[in-house]
């Protein structure tokens, strides 16, 4: 362990890139946007002074508004506009999704895995957390969105700070037949949900975000609802061809103890499913589904 920080050693190396890197780019947008999101008295008008000092996002929230999903009958040149006409809570979501797309990188792929694999399985998710929230708590779920959205950031940490042994990493859980989070936790020590804990603690996001970020393989490591929607999600996005590795999640035991905790039932998922996939098939055909840097 870093005494000053009680990261594990074998993180330093990643947390030495970090600040420097493409994966630090999304921090100011992301944290405008939780701020918005924990403050009932922000305005349209906080929301377009984070995306109009961000050129990329600019372009990228006016091109979504001029799109054919939204259609406009004139052409929408400005951001408060594109608030007005697509809708704050819309335009948040898209501010989060397509900062955060920006980190997901074209790299090699092995088995199921792919970045633009787990881009798909990160925006499943979030829209799962996000509507069973809406539907089976009757809340908005602004929170569960995003932790959706970041919550496999710690793989992303991996692929980009250290390639090799993250490939060499999914190969043995490829052979091996095992999960993930087992082959890294053999090869460093740590897991991708403990690094995206230290990662999005170190950024001082929002503290239900981090610990659910942390537990999201382990959800007896934090029995917030948070923490118990984000596993249902992340497991129920890998079992259905949304996930990011050819083995599916297996973990019907804890999966069923969260369900029966939410006191939610395998109907109200199967329906929860199904507006998902609409959902990211729909974006897909709107070639709304673009990652990577632009
Ligand atoms: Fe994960
Ligand atoms: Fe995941």
């Amino acid at each position: 362990m870093n005494a000053e920080n009680d990261r594990p050693a074998a993180m330093d190396a990643i947390f030495e890139q970090l600040d420097q890197s493409d994966i630090a780019s999304i921090k100011g947008v992301v944290s405008g946007v939780l701020q918005i999101i924990s403050d009932p008295t922000s305005t349209a008008k906080n929301l377009k002074e984070i995306v109009e000092i961000d050129p990329p996002l600019t372009a990228r929230v006016l091109f979504l508004a001029n799109s054919a999903h939204y259609a406009p009958r004139i052409k929408i040149l400005d951001i408060m506009q594109a608030i007005i006409f697509v809708g704050f809570d819309a335009i948040k979501e898209l501010a989060l999704s397509q900062k955060v797309a920006n980190i997901f990188q074209n790299g090699a792929t092995v088995g199921g895995y792919s970045s633009e694999a787990l881009w798909k399985h990160c925006l499943a998710t979030a829209l799962f957390t996000k509507m069973i929230y809406r539907r089976e708590f009757r809340e908005r779920g602004d929170n569960a969105y995003a932790c959706g959205l970041l919550h496999d950031i710690g793989i992303i940490a991996l692929q980009q700070f250290m390639p090799e042994v993250f490939y060499r990493i999914l190969k043995t859980a490829e052979a091996e037949n095992i999960a993930l989070t087992a082959a890294e936790k053999a090869a460093l020590g740590f897991d991708h949900a403990d690094l995206g804990r230290a990662i999005t603690e170190y950024w001082n996001f929002p503290e239900d975000i981090v610990q659910a970020i942390g537990a999201h393989h382990a959800p007896g490591q934090d029995p917030s609802r948070l923490a118990q929607t984000l596993f249902i999600a992340d497991t129920v996005t890998r079992g259905n061809e949304l996930g990011y590795e050819s083995r599916p999640a297996v973990e019907k035991a804890l999966f069923q103890t969260c369900l029966n905790e939410l006191n939610i039932n395998h109907q109200a998922v199967a329906l929860v499913l199904a507006d998902v996939q609409k959902e990211i098939a729909n974006m897909e055909t709107q070639g709304m589904l673009s990652y990577g840097n632009r």
